[in-house]
C-alpha cells in the first residue's frame, strides 16, 4: 500500500519578491490543476520542452499528487507555482512555473539541482521568469543551505540561456546529458561551483 507524499511547507507558505508570489502547488485547488495544464500546452511551451501526458485539471492534480509533492516531501523543493501580484488591486494572478529539480537514484542524477522555468507567452519578456528564478535560488540557499545549482536548457533556446545569463550563472560549455537521454544541453552553473563538475556527478564532456 502506498501512502500519498506530504508537503513539507506550512499553509500560506510564499517566496515573495518584488512582484512575484512563488508557492507549492496544491493538488486540490482547481486554480493551480487547470494552470498547469494550461501552461504545459501552450504551443511555446511543447515547441521548448515537449509534449507531456497532462492533458487536462484532472492529469495535473495526478502528477502533483504523485510526483510534486512527492518531489516536496523528499528534498524540499521541486516546481512552483509562479503568481503575480498587483499591488494596487491586491490580486494574484499565475503566469507560470519555477523549479529546482534533481534526479534521484537509482535514476540517472546528478548532485545538485537544476532551475528551470516557464511563463504564460503573453507575458514573456518583462524579466518574470529572472526574477523568479533568482528568488527560488536565494531561497534555497539560504533557507535549504543548497550551494550549487546548475542550468541546463536547449543550447538552441536563446530567452532560455539569457534567463541563465541574467540569473549570473556562468556557461561552461554544451554536452550530451544522460538525465535528458543524451539531448545536447547548453550547461550553466552557479559562481563559486568546483570548476571540476564531477563533483556533482556531472562527468559528461564539455564542449566550447
Ligand atoms: C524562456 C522563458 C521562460 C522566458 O520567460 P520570460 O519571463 O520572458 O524571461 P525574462 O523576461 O526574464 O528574460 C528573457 C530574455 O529573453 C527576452 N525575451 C523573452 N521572451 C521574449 C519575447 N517574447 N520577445 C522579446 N524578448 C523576449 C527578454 O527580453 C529577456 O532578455 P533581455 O532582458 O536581455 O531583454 C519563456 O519564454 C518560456 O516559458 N518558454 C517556454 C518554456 C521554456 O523554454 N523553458 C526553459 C526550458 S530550459
Amino acid at each position: 500500500m502506498s501512502t500519498q507524499a506530504q508537503s513539507p511547507f506550512p499553509p500560506g507558505f510564499a517566496i515573495t519578491t518584488t512582484r512575484l508570489r512563488i508557492v507549492p502547488f496544491d493538488p486540490d485547488n482547481e486554480e493551480h490543476t487547470k494552470f498547469l495544464a494550461r501552461l504545459w500546452n501552450t504551443e511555446q511551451f511543447i515547441k521548448s520542452c515537449g509534449a507531456t501526458g497532462i492533458k487536462d485539471a484532472a492529469s495535473a492534480a495526478k502528477f502533483i499528487r504523485n510526483r510534486v509533492l512527492s518531489d516536496y516531501e523528499y528534498q524540499k523543493h521541486g516546481i512552483f507555482l509562479v503568481l503575480l501580484y498587483d499591488e494596487e488591486t491586491k490580486t494574484i494572478t499565475p503566469i507560470g512555473t519555477a523549479s529546482l529539480m534533481k534526479g534521484r537514484p537509482p535514476g540517472a542524477h546528478y548532485l545538485a539541482p537544476d532551475i528551470g522555468y516557464a511563463i504564460l507567452p503573453e507575458m514573456n519578456g518583462k524579466g518574470y521568469a529572472t526574477e523568479a528564478s533568482k528568488g527560488l535560488i536565494d531561497y534555497a540557499r539560504t533557507e535549504l543551505g543548497i550551494e550549487g545549482v546548475f542550468g541546463f536548457c536547449d543550447s538552441k533556446n536563446m530567452h532560455s540561456r539569457r534567463v541563465l545569463e541574467k540569473i549570473g550563472l556562468d556557461f561552461r560549455g554544451i554536452a550530451e546529458l544522460t538525465v535528458f537521454g543524451n539531448a545536447l544541453s547548453a550547461v550553466y552553473t552557479l559562481p563559486g561551483m568546483n570548476q571540476d563538475l564531477g563533483v556533482y556527478g556531472l562527468t559528461e564532456t564539455l564542449q566550447q
